[in-house]
């Protein structure tokens, strides 16, 4: 399916982005593994969370919605009859790895022709120091042999909120303690969603779990409104995780003005409504330690610095080979195809901005956050931006072109 992203039109309005991809499959895989009901709002109803409302059902628990509320009743694990086909969502199969390998039962991963070239060694490797028997290489399929595992104390030799919650999860049902060692802090989700499920007695009970707006969500909202001159947008409760928010840090440190406002917590979690107004933006050095904290929101990043004055570097961004694209050579990729003077070297990204002339197409690599990057940047350019592949937008962001439409910008199916 192809969009086209038509530049000119200012975004103007306010509206709310759907769930937070994490923490939505979070809510939904711990209130499996808990006692009782689990009432899920605001869940994220996309394809990758679907996958994970699959796998949980194929592992015995029960999942309905009922109205705005998705209910999960926990229990027991079972050995599911087939693979569990994660489809293209890494969040589902690393985090299910782990939540499988602390109880006596075994399962296959599978998962579409992306995930099936990710790495998981980062995974099993610390699963099997736990004690679980696992067959397969690096990647998918794998299957997973757990029970009787016990605690470790594992240092992360890479800054991933996935593996640190594998890790977590397996540790709940492991003899003794585990304790995860980050050098980087990564996305908290499972740490502060966690004591919500957590008896007196250490037992996981079910519980309410509010999903606040997907930050990375209404980061593409903010960066059109920062872009297309006269634009004006508010996202209503939208996530502001100091570890998911590196983006609104560094647009601010790029000029653009973004306000956060009725700023509250529910859930464990920080939230606040997003104001963006068109801003002038200038380039900037993006320090390597915020890139846990806007791991994925580099494509979207490189769209911003491709309008920015001057020039824009962004550091150690070997992680983003790994993504659900090579995402490091599809931004550089794209970006040349619309004109922009961008290179790659190493593992530094460097962007020279100033404007892009777009009128081009721009293949998405199977890669949701990359289609909707590239018709972001045909809002603001000189001439229209096709992307090829805007289906996978369906994996984090379903309505993506339509409330994009709702608040002025002219998007057509092409
Ligand atoms: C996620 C963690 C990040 C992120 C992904 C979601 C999570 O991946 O890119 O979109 O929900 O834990 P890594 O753990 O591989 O960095």
């Amino acid at each position: 399916m192809k969009l086209t992203a038509h530049p000119g039109a200012p975004l103007r309005g306010e509206v709310a982005v759907p769930g937070d991809k994490s923490i939505s499959h979070r809510a939904l895989i711990i209130g499996a593994m808990a006692e009782g009901e689990t009432r899920i709002t605001g869940l994220l109803e996309s394809d990758d969370v679907m996958r994970t409302v699959a796998a949980v059902r194929a592992l015995g628990a029960d999942v309905a919605r009922d109205g705005d509320i998705w209910r999960v009743r926990g229990g027991p694990w079972r050995s599911p009859d087939a693979p569990i086909d994660c489809g293209n969502s890494g969040t589902t199969a690393r985090l299910l790895m782990g939540a499988v390998a602390g109880r006596p039962i075994s399962a296959t991963f599978v998962g579409d022709s992306s995930l099936s070239r990710r790495p998981m060694r980062r995974v099993t490797e610390p699963l099997r120091q736990m004690g679980a028997r696992i067959e397969g290489g690096d990647t998918l399929p794998i299957t997973v042999h757990g029970g009787r595992l016990r605690g470790i104390e594992y240092a992360m030799p890479v800054a991933s909120a996935q593996v640190k919650s594998a890790i977590l999860l397996a540790g709940l049902g492991a003899d003794g303690p585990t304790r995860v060692i980050e050098t980087q802090p990564s996305r908290d989700h499972s740490e502060r969603m966690l004591p919500l499920f957590l008896d007196e007695a250490g037992r996981l009970r079910g519980t309410d779990v509010p999903a606040p707006g997907d930050p990375s969500s209404a980061a593409f909202l903010v960066v059109a409104a920062l872009l297309v001159p006269g634009s004006q947008v508010t996202v209503r409760g939208v996530g502001i995780n100091p570890t998911r928010i590196g983006l609104f840090e560094t647009l601010r440190d790029m000029g653009g003005e973004i306000e956060l406002a009725n700023r509250r917590e529910v859930g464990g979690e920080p939230v606040a409504d997003v104001l963006a107004r068109a801003s002038r933006l200038r380039g900037v050095e993006v320090p390597a330690a915020r890139a846990p904290a806007m791991i994925d929101e580099y494509p979207l990043l490189a769209v911003a610095a491709a309008f920015a004055q001057g020039g824009t570097a962004m550091h150690d961004l070997g992680e983003l080979r790994h993504k659900e694209s090579d995402r490091l050579a599809a931004i550089a990729n794209g970006l040349a195809a619309c004109g922009v003077s961008v290179q790659v070297e190493g593992d530094t990204l460097r962007i020279r901005g100033g404007a892009a002339p777009g009128g081009t197409e721009v293949a998405a690599h199977g890669d949701h956050r990359i289609a909707m990057a590239f018709a972001v940047l045909g809002l603001a350019s000189a001439a229209p931006v096709c992307v090829d592949g805007a289906e996978m937008i369906a994996t984090s962001f379903p309505g993506f072109a339509d409330l994009m439409r709702g608040l002025g910008a002219r998007i057509e199916d092409a």
